[in-house]
């Protein structure tokens, strides 16, 4: 069993001094501006593909899955002053009607639609925002892990099944949200502490080497908002004058860490956050491993925009590297920065997620297009897959090697579905049966 009795790593300010946006090999190639879309009728972000717990990519009966952060385009709702489609402000409105749908393919890359995962009235809250989507077994059961925002911002779950046939993919059950934990306010802040508080987006694993079930996500340093302090601890080694940090104590960002205390994944304790950014910055998302050489990398997104006074990075990727679960991590690249985007095209890409054949997945947000007229919109909205491109990890480090087509995300193993039995399945067991698949 894991030694859960750890000091969280300090991301420090002279660690995050080392981020250099435009270097070549963390840096994200260029997307062009003549993108392909998926559906001009959807906007999709956040991409969520179909996993075990162990973190492999994995198909059902020959179709690969990947869940969606969902919005309908609403060219009728959102118009600019001169009556014409402001989608623009559509995009930036999507968060507060976001919606969890899927989508099949038989190559990993043709994507067809398939609908929304929960029926309207199923999740609890507003907003249906990011998780992960956990195959449990070869009978098509999944875990989908989410998180309920607005009111509040609560981790959840909810099962349902995949049910295929030659012609697609459908979904069944999927209809009772089971709320899992919100933050705490003492390891991990509230919306008392912080209006602007961050809890959200967990992603779920077994540790290969306890067999235990953890999952990781996103939060805030607990305590009030302006109360935490930048010691030297979270300075780290800076150079000299390096000592102005302006209003950097509002950053807080983590990356938390529970444990499941019972098999199913129904009850968890949320243990202390893994890494912090306190004085660093305010958003850690969407955070993920890829268990790699005997390491522990800990992938996390995060923006240009949540840097703290006196420190920059591009909106992208970050690692964090142990060979322990509960660390102490090494910022990746001696930065943390694994894969940002360039500084000619800073909202090209986002939310990107590292799966363990080092390929790594993103959506496109918005790339400039040069336009003789300076009235017209100088850059296209995305709202759909970005191309997917490969890192090599190579201990401490990492390189950016190749740009594949878009929204490639390849099954690494496929799963043959049995026929699903009129019992009702015992939690223990499919808990058993997939440990037992994972590890032998
Ligand atoms: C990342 C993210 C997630 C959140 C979702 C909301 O792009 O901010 O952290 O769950 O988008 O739309």
């Amino acid at each position: 069993m894991t030694n859960l009795n750890f000091q969280s790593t300090i991301w420090t300010r002279a660690d995050a001094l080392k981020v250099h946006t435009d270097d070549p090999t963390t840096t994200q190639p260029l997307v062009p501006a003549n993108f392909p879309v998926l559906d001009d009728r959807l906007f999709i972000w956040d991409t969520m593909p179909l996993r075990t717990l162990d973190g492999t990519i994995v198909s059902v009966d020959g179709w690969s899955v990947i869940f969606t952060l969902t919005a309908e385009r609403s060219p009728e709702k959102f118009k600019d002053a001169n009556g014409d489609y402001d989608i623009t402000a559509d995009w930036n409105d999507r968060h507060g009607r976001a919606r969890i749908c899927f989508w099949y393919s038989r190559d990993g890359k043709s994507w067809i639609f398939g609908g929304r995962v929960m029926k309207e009235g199923v999740s609890p809250t507003s907003r249906e925002w990011a998780g992960t989507p956990i195959l449990l077994n070869d009978q098509g059961d999944i875990d989908l892990y989410y998180t309920c925002v607005t009111p509040g911002a609560t981790i959840s779950k909810v099962r349902g099944r995949l049910v295929t046939s030659d012609e697609g993919v459908s979904v069944a059950g999927f209809t009772t949200v089971k709320s899992l934990f919100s933050a705490d306010g003492t390891y991990y802040q509230t919306e008392e502490q912080n209006t602007y508080w961050n809890f959200r987006d967990p992603c779920p694993f077994i540790d290969p080497n306890d067999g235990q079930l953890y999952m990781v996500f996103e939060g805030n340093v607990a305590g009030d908002r302006g109360t935490h302090t930048i010691g030297s601890a979270q300075m780290g080694d800076v150079p000299p004058g390096h000592t102005d940090v302006g209003g950097a104590r509002y950053q807080t960002g983590c990356i938390g860490i529970a444990v499941a205390t019972d098999s199913s994944g129904e009850s968890w304790e949320l243990l202390p956050p893994l890494v912090t950014a306190v004085g660093v910055n305010d958003q850690t998302e969407r955070p993920h491993y890829v268990f790699k050489d005997g390491k522990y990398y800990l992938f996390t997104i995060s923006h240009k925009y949540t840097y703290a006074d006196g420190l920059t990075g591009p909106d992208g990727v970050y690692g964090f590297v142990s060979e322990n679960l509960t660390g102490p991590y090494r910022p990746m690249n001696s930065s943390g920065l694994v894969l940002g985007n360039p500084s000619s095209q800073p909202f090209q890409t986002y939310s990107h997620y590292v799966m363990p054949n080092g390929l790594v997945t993103s959506f496109i947000d918005s790339v400039p297009v040069p336009t003789p007229n300076p009235k017209d919109l100088q850059y296209r909205i995305g709202g759909t897959e970005a191309p997917t491109v490969r890192i090599e990890l190579v201990g401490d480090r990492s390189f950016v090697v190749e740009t594949l087509d878009f929204g490639y995300i390849p099954a690494m193993r496929d799963v043959q579905l049995k026929e699903k039995s009129n019992l009702i399945s015992d939690i223990d067991s499919i808990f058993g049966s997939i440990v037992k698949g994972i590890f032998g």
